[in-house]
């Protein structure tokens, strides 16, 4: 049983999905935003159950989509006790495992690249030894990752290479988080031979290498790296305050709640709630607003009601304005909407707003945040 490994070629990134060929639960490693649908995708021709989301670290060169997987299918977010991910529900120490099905990953603690990066070894049911290695960043093939910014260590990354992953059997199969020359996997016995920054190299000899590398600032990497640390809910969520609607992928626009709610008072447009029955009625609810559940309860599968809830909605003809919890269900609902042939915009925030660094809702943005009329339910 291998993973699948899948591929963004913008930013060079493999994701892998693995997953118990019996109970098709899986686990997604380092999944790429801009992948989101094509993740969606694989997630449903193979019949899976996503039940992890998971990062080797807070990437500086693309945003994980894991909060929105999470929302979307259910799964649950995992990262690296030491990357400052307050976001996720889980935070992965050494040791951890990570079950999903009859499998499950371990957490290998690797510092280096950055403070808090993990590899996982996965060894599948049945077999006598752990033969995969999901190395991200710490190693790489005929590489490594670099040492020179965000807490990362050339010292630290030499004996985590050494120490932790070249004792693995030599037979096991090594993953890297990217390559940048279409090379797919390798072995830890072939990089403890070939690889020209560690074999045969001292600590002393691999730290000078490493820092004379003069590599350029990753791109994205002011982007990047804060929205990584929210699960890859952008900072920037809150944009498009001006009333115009922003332009968006698939959908009429972003909107801030405060927008939606002019609109719906001039009767321009009609909003739709897309949370859960169940939400509504604990959290709050818009007087007003129709409702379309995206999912629903048990276990928040797709509503199989929502495309004929969304065209009731729009039976006068007057756009769509879709409302979540957070601003994540609501865009594939607005998606779905205007696959149906209605103009639909996603308001921004949602209900209660993105988490703030403690993960409590309500505080930063969103409907009730920004003082909209809502009642308990
Ligand atoms: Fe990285």
């Amino acid at each position: 049983m291998n993973p699948t490994q899948l591929f963004d070629p913008a930013s060079s990134t493999y994701t892998y999905l693995l997953f118990d060929e019996q109970t098709r639960e899986a686990l997604i490693i380092d999944p790429v935003d801009e992948q989101l649908q094509r993740d969606l995708d694989a997630l449903a021709h193979l019949g899976l159950t996503l039940k992890w989301t998971v990062e080797t670290h807070a990437h500086a060169d693309h945003i994980t989509s894991a909060a929105r997987l999470a929302e979307l299918t259910g799964a649950r977010t995992a990262a690296p006790a030491g990357c400052d991910v307050g976001t996720a529900a889980v935070q992965l120490r050494d040791g951890d495992t990570l079950a999903f099905g009859r499998e499950a990953v371990r957490v290998l603690h690797t510092p280096g690249h950055t403070a808090g990066s993990v590899c996982f070894l996965w060894r599948p049911a049945g077999e006598a030894a752990e033969r995969h290695v999901f190395t991200g960043d710490t190693l790489l093939i005929q590489g490594c990752g670099r040492t020179d910014f965000q807490s990362g260590s050339a010292e630290q990354l030499y004996d985590s290479i050494t120490r932790k992953l070249f004792p693995l059997p030599d037979t096991t199969l090594v993953w890297p988080g990217h390559d940048y020359h279409g090379r797919t996997q390798s072995t830890i016995g072939a990089e403890k031979t070939t690889n020209p920054r560690l074999a045969g190299r001292t600590r002393e000899q691999f730290v000078q290498t490493m820092d004379g590398l003069g590599l350029p600032r990753p791109r994205r990497m002011d982007e990047a790296v804060p929205a990584n640390q929210r699960s890859g809910l952008r900072q920037d969520a809150g944009g498009a305050a001006s009333g115009e609607p922003a332009p968006a992928e698939g959908y009429a626009g972003d909107i801030t709640p405060r927008t939606a709610h002019d609109w719906m008072q001039a009767g321009q447009a009609v909003l739709v709630d897309v949370r859960t029955d169940a939400e509504r009625e604990w959290v709050g609810f818009v007087p007003g607003a129709e409702t379309a559940a995206w999912k629903q309860w048990p276990g928040m599968a797709l509503n199989p009601g929502f495309d004929a809830a969304v065209q009731t909605a729009a039976r006068d003809g007057r756009p769509l304005m879709m409302l979540c919890r957070s601003g994540v269900r609501s865009i594939a609902a607005a998606r779905r909407a205007t696959a149906l042939g209605l103009a639909a915009y996603n308001v921004l925030g949602g209900f209660e707003g993105d988490p703030d660094e403690q993960a409590q809702r309500g505080r930063k943005n969103g409907w009730r945040h920004a003082g909209l009329p809502w009642r308990q339910g």
